[in-house]
């Protein structure tokens, strides 16, 4: 046992959904750094190609575009076969792609609900299905393969906007974690999430105009979370160190769930 290297990750392989920016733009570049093969997938394809190669240039490790839409069978079966004729395995699969919906109660649509169902729950669970023979060809008991599913503290919390299917959404991230934990963790594939608090990106900004003084005042912490915060989470899960956690939804929030009511009263 090296008890001196518990979060050494390098040499391994990983999928990161939604890299092109924000939280998984944060964990792509914490993997990269540490020596981590990345591929990243979005749907603008210029600008996730553009990532990639900013990222390998700034990391000099190979961070590799893949384009695709992930809310639809086609798309995740596209990304699953062009992943397997590159790579003979996985290490790590982090579902990370997600979509947010704001809108009246009175006037909420079916859409809002459709929309963010099918990426942020749906799509989690068909990605991870589909890519579960990638992931077993790096499964042992000494070293399993990891899943993190990207929830949110709103589907812990009660959300102030009226983004009811999101909250709802994260909710079900977070159990459907411990359902596919429960499955996975026979076959050496050790699923956990992470919710997230608010961290600076396209999602969180357009909710707040890009002005996050407000969030930074309110919050524990008296800061937004950064590269570091969320990317050192995941390489904690996809290391030795968290190989005996399973299921788990770890908060990476600034300690907005767990010490809210006490800065309430
Ligand atoms: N930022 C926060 O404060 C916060 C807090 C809690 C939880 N989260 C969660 O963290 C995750 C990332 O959010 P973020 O804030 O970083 O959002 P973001 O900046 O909007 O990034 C979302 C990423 O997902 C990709 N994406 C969206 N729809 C897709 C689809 N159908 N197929 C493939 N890729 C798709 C986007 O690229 P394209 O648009 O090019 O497809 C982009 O790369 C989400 O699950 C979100 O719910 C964020």
């Amino acid at each position: 046992m090296e008890i001196n290297n518990l979060f050494n990750i390098k040499g391994k392989v990983a999928v990161v959904t939604g890299g092109s920016r924000g939280i998984g733009e944060m964990i792509t570049s914490g993997f990269l750094a540490n020596g981590v093969k990345v591929y990243i997938s979005a749907r603008k394809a210029p600008a996730l190609i553009e990532k990639a190669k900013e990222l390998t240039d700034k990391y000099g490790q190979e961070c590799i575009a893949v384009p695709c839409d992930l809310s639809s069978i086609e798309g995740m079966e596209e990304f699953t076969d062009l992943i397997s004729q590159k790579e003979e395995g996985v290490d790590f699969l982090v579902n990370n792609a997600g979509a947010a919906w704001g809108e009246p109660y009175e006037t909420f649509s079916e859409k809002g609900w459709d929309k963010v169902m099918d990426l942020n729950v749906k799509s989690m669970f068909f990605l991870t299905q589909k890519m579960t023979n990638l992931l077993l060809e790096r499964a042992s008991l000494e070293d399993p393969s990891r899943v993190i599913n990207i929830g949110s503290i709103d589907g812990l919390n009660v959300p102030a906007l009226e983004t009811f299917s999101y909250s709802a959404s994260k909710a079900a991230v977070h159990h459907l974690t411990r359902v596919m934990a429960a499955k996975l963790v026979k076959e050496n594939i050790l699923v956990n999430a992470i919710a997230p608090g608010p961290y600076p990106s396209a999602m969180l900004g357009s909710a707040v105009n890009h002005d996050y003084s407000e969030i930074e005042k309110r919050n524990p912490r008296k800061r937004v979370g950064s590269a570091e915060d969320i990317a050192g989470l995941a390489i904690f899960l996809c290391s030795r160190a968290g190989a005996y956690t399973v299921g788990e939804t770890i908060t990476s929030d600034g300690g907005i769930v767990k010490t809210a009511s006490h800065n309430l009263s």
